[in-house]
């Protein structure tokens, strides 16, 4: 009978403001709740939250990690003092640090090591920059530079021929404090200079957002742009239509959707639309979520996406 007093004990909330130590029994169903709230508030949230830190706009979009650029207009960039590259001060090196991190670190690693997350779905793996062996293009300061001009892209090494001289090479500064780096020579800066102008001062290309070379990329003429403006519009004005409710629910990113629905129009039917953003949702500009929608809502969509991209 003892046992079973102090089971009455111990769930009797009571007294539980004056000896809150009573909630201890509960302590694991408060746990259970609290993870089965995050699993329900990850899950619902998943087509926003990522790990991925975006590099600059160079992966597929199989992965979709991307990062909007901002519009720079091109133009001469200033000469670059081939002294301070061949012995960096601390300053220039600190400056090449931040260029990293804002950079290259999403693939590269916080260290250098190759292990940043953006660069795991990728293969080959980023380089290491502590290893020595294995560069594709190599290890000094001309043909680092180099990777930089022209990337490697079908390696996955964007170029970076947009970033001013000067700062790519503040980046490689800060590389080379990673490990042993082959010593600067003259005639590597020489064959720069004379291959790039460097020291004179160089052109560097604009920059335009992603999604408007993505824009660009997916409508060929000035009426699919505004073809896909007017769809915009309408999915932000027809409020109560059905259809519009739900792509306004779904979808991840509106002009990519709408450019990848005028894509298929062609002999686009039902069917082939449901398979298309069921198989990849995020190619077509959906939320992972829109595979729990019904058949019926997925036809609704349709049936608004045809209407609004005539
Ligand atoms: C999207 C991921 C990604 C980002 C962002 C990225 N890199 Fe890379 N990088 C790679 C991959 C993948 C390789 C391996 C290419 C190879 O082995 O051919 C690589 C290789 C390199 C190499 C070695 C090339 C060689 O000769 O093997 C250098 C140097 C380099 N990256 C510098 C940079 C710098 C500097 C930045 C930032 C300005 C940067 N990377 C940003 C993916 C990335």
């Amino acid at each position: 009978m003892k046992t079973n007093k102090k089971l009455e004990d111990e769930i009797n909330f009571k007294n539980v403001f004056t000896n809150p130590l009573r909630m201890f029994g509960w302590v694991f169903v408060i746990f259970i709740g609290l993870i089965l709230a995050l699993g329900i508030y990850y899950v619902k949230n998943i087509g926003d939250i990522s790990l991925n830190v975006q590099p600059t706009g160079l992966i597929t979009d199989s992965v979709n990690v991307k990062t909007e650029l901002n519009a720079k207009k091109g133009g001469i960039s200033p000469a670059v003092d081939l002294a301070v590259v061949k012995n960096p001060k601390p300053d220039f090196v600190a400056k090449g640090k931040s260029l990293f991190e804002a950079n290259c670190k999403s693939c590269h690693g916080d260290n250098g090591m190759g292990d940043g997350p953006a660069g795991t779905v990728l293969n080959p793996k980023p380089r290491n920059f502590h290893e020595v062996d294995g560069w594709t293009n190599g290890r000094n300061i001309d043909l680092m530079y180099k990777t930089l001009q022209e990337g490697i892209i079908k390696n996955g090494m964007a170029a970076y021929e947009y970033l001013a001289p000067a700062d790519r090479f503040a980046i490689i500064s800060y590389i080379r404090t990673f490990a042993e780096f082959p010593p600067i020579k003259e005639e590597e800066l020489k064959s720069l200079d004379d291959k790039y102008q460097i020291s004179k001062g160089v052109v560097v290309p604009s920059q335009i957002p992603v999604s408007l070379a993505e824009s660009n990329l997916t409508s060929e003429s000035a009426e699919v742009i505004k073809k896909i403006q007017d769809a915009k519009s309408l999915l932000s004005s027809a409020k109560e239509n059905p259809g519009a409710l739900i792509v306004n629910r779904v979808s991840m990113n509106k002009e990519k959707l709408i450019a990848a629905f005028l894509n298929q129009n062609e002999n686009q039917n039902l069917e082939s639309f449901i398979n298309t953003v069921i198989a990849n949702p995020i190619n077509c500009g959906f939320k992972p979520t829109v595979a729990q929608l019904s058949r019926e809502e997925l036809k609704t969509m349709y049936e608004f996406l045809k209407a609004a991209t005539l």
